[in-house]
């Protein structure tokens, strides 16, 4: 059976960890040729050897606009096309406060997160449209949904992209070019690792220690892994998505949906104590059982 993306070309940015590796690997596996972009050369090489022929690694630090430009213009030089662009790299960025923020922070973490995507947009529309049209794809973040999920800067940048996809994904749909982005919940990577200045040797060791951790933070209670995004990437590459744009999927196994049983419930402890109702009662009530009051 063929695959969901045979025939097509993919660049995807931060292609040599976490998320952008489980997405190569898929992508592949479906068929697309990809170019995979990173600043880690040793892992960008290990790519090339695992899938020689299907998939070239092209050194490329997003903050470097020419160096984006040369990625894309890689997808045309060795595949001839470019049908889906990721652009997935990032990392956690500077913890400044609100009543802290410096603009080397801040400008920093917009041009990693939401300057390259842009720029990515920039160089592949053209190639995209010689083909008809593309997908474009960036990697969000629950950050940009909600408070709390990550550091300031790094939750800007993020809610940026939610909004630039809505935006750009406006004025591409005329040339049948989807603009999406997805917001992963907590998936266990190196990045955790990274913003805590854990080696990253070592970090690798880790992962699914970070997984196991992780696995009652979300109402389903397994860790998430590159595999939950990349199979959301591969939903919007493929023509399976073909009428979806502007769109931010959440894949979070349900952390946004909030807090849970007698978690929640404790928010209402001082109103049911105010009404002097029995606990047990509220209880039964918010897991959609009739309370024994309600019963008598
Ligand atoms: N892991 C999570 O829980 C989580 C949650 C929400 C969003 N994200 C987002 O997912 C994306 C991928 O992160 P991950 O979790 O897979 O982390 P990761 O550290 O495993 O992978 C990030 C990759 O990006 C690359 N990278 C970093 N700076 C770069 C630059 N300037 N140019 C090119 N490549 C660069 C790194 O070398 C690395 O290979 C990021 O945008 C991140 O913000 C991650």
């Amino acid at each position: 059976m063929a695959g969901r993306l045979e025939g097509k070309v993919a660049l995807i940015t931060g292609a040599a960890s976490g998320i952008g590796r489980g997405t190569v690997d898929l992508f592949v596996r479906e068929g697309a040729r990809v170019i995979a972009a990173d600043i880690q050369d040793d892992r960008g090489a290990r790519i090339e050897e695992e899938y020689s022929g299907k998939a070239r690694y092209v050194r490329c630090d997003v903050s470097d606009e020419a160096a984006i430009a040369a990625a894309v213009d890689a997808a045309s030089r060795h595949f001839g096309r470019l049908d889906c662009l990721f652009n997935n790299a990032g990392t956690g960025g500077a913890n400044d406060a609100a009543d802290g923020v410096s603009a080397q922070n801040f400008d920093q973490v917009m041009h990693l997160h939401v300057l390259a995507a842009m720029l990515g947009m920039k160089y592949a529309v053209p190639l995209m449209r010689k083909s008809g049209g593309g997908s474009i794809i960036t990697t969000a973040s629950v950050a940009g949904l909600r408070a709390g999920y990550g550091p300031l800067l790094y939750s800007t940048a993020k809610g940026a992209i939610i909004h630039m996809t809505h935006v750009a994904a406006a004025q591409l749909a005329a040339s049948s070019i989807r603009v999406n982005c997805i917001c992963p919940g907590l998936i266990a990577t190196n990045i955790f690792a990274s913003s805590l200045g854990v080696p990253s040797q070592l970090a690798e060791t880790r992962i699914d220690a970070i997984a196991e951790a992780s696995r009652a933070s979300q109402p389903i209670q397994r860790g998430g892994r590159p595999r939950d995004i990349a199979e959301a990437a591969l939903y919007l590459a493929s023509d399976g998505s073909d009428w979806v744009t502007g769109q931010a999927i959440t894949v979070d196994g349900g952390l946004t949906l909030g807090p849970q049983g007698m978690e929640q419930l404790s928010a209402f402890a001082p109103i049911v104590q105010a009404l002097g109702v029995d606990q047990e009662a509220l209880a039964a009530a918010a897991a959609g059982q009739s309370s024994p009051a309600a019963d008598r």
